[in-house]
């Protein structure tokens, strides 16, 4: 296994450039951000984030604007790019030439995979890809682990099932990558139209085991984690496939009268069909206790990277 390396200005573009060590030590560091969180802090005083979202988003903007300002720091960027210069055909390199001169820290979103990387390229300050196209969402990932740790107390040992839109989904692309750093099982859920991309599934059944289904039911009763996905209607060809997967899968309160009881249901949100609201209300839903793990683990790596945590 690697050392875990100095996280101060790195790069998060990929889960791959991260040992088990390091995504262990941003789990360590989300512990101590908890009382932090509730009660603010002053280590990143002075220090600006600026968060670059040319994809729609509501969580992840705000869960690293929330961790930055809980951290005493300070945010700006845009949401969208209506009104920037993108519109005036601005292009990425050059934008992120310009924003580095207002910030310490780079959040890129963009549609294309590929883009966190070549920001990282460009900028001489840090850069956290918050989503790259249907490729990668290494803090999502990092957040999911933490939901496990904190919940089911291990990760190691478990039955994950990854269930949804896992050729398009970028969640579960990462949170593959970053799993199978750990000794787990991992049951892959889709429609045939939908199954893992291929170069995910080559690299991790490497190194852990793994079993493609279509059928969700069957997994229910091995699974410690069945973590759900949106089909990712933006990112299809043509709507017409989009038709032949939309509603693929729609968990409910009955569905989980097979879960083991300690059983834990997670998805990145936003849910749209796939799991029914009869599950909110059970104990195994944690989706939304997942938002709040994602703010610690983003407050812990803004801290690491900005060298205000070691
Ligand atoms: C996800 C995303 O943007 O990839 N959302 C998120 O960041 N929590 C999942 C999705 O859009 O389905």
């Amino acid at each position: 296994m690697s050392e875990s390396a100095s996280f101060v200005g790195r790069d998060i573009v990929s889960i791959r450039d991260f040992s088990r060590r390091d995504l262990d030590h941003v789990m360590d560091m989300a512990v101590v951000m908890e009382p932090l969180a509730k009660k603010g802090s002053d280590m990143l005083h002075g220090r600006i984030m600026a968060t670059l979202f040319y994809e729609a988003s509501t969580r992840t903007r705000l869960s690293f604007e929330s961790a930055m300002t809980r951290l005493g720091g300070t945010a700006l960027g845009f949401a969208e790019t209506k009104g920037t210069s993108v519109e005036k055909g601005e292009n990425l390199a050059d934008t992120i030439r310009v924003t580095e001169n207002y910030a310490d820290v780079l959040v890129v979103r963009h549609p294309l995979e590929g883009a966190a990387r070549m920001a990282a390229e460009f900028a001489s300050i840090p850069v956290i890809n918050a989503g790259s196209g249907a490729e990668e969402h290494p803090t999502q990932a990092m957040l999911d682990l933490y939901t496990m740790r904190k919940e089911l107390g291990r990760i190691d040992g478990l039955n994950v099932v990854l269930a949804g839109d896992l050729r398009y989904g970028r969640t579960v692309h990462s949170l593959a990558y970053a799993l199978s750093l750990y000794d787990i099982n991992l049951y892959l859920v889709s429609p045939s139209l939908l199954k893992m991309r291929k170069e995910v599934l080559e690299e991790v059944s490497g190194r852990i085991k793994v079993q493609e289904l279509e059928e969700l039911n069957k997994v229910i009763p091995e699974a410690d984690v069945l973590y759900m996905t949106r089909i990712q209607k933006e990112r299809f060809g043509s709507l017409e496939d989009y038709e032949k997967v939309r509603g693929s899968y729609s968990l409910t309160a009955s569905d989980l009268a097979a879960a083991k009881s300690e059983m834990i249901v997670m998805h990145p949100l936003p849910r749209i069909d796939e799991i029914d609201y009869s599950v909110d209300k059970t104990t195994h839903s944690k989706y939304f206790k997942q938002v709040w793990y994602g703010l610690l683990v983003r407050m812990s790596l803004i801290g690491l990277v900005l060298a205000a945590l070691s």
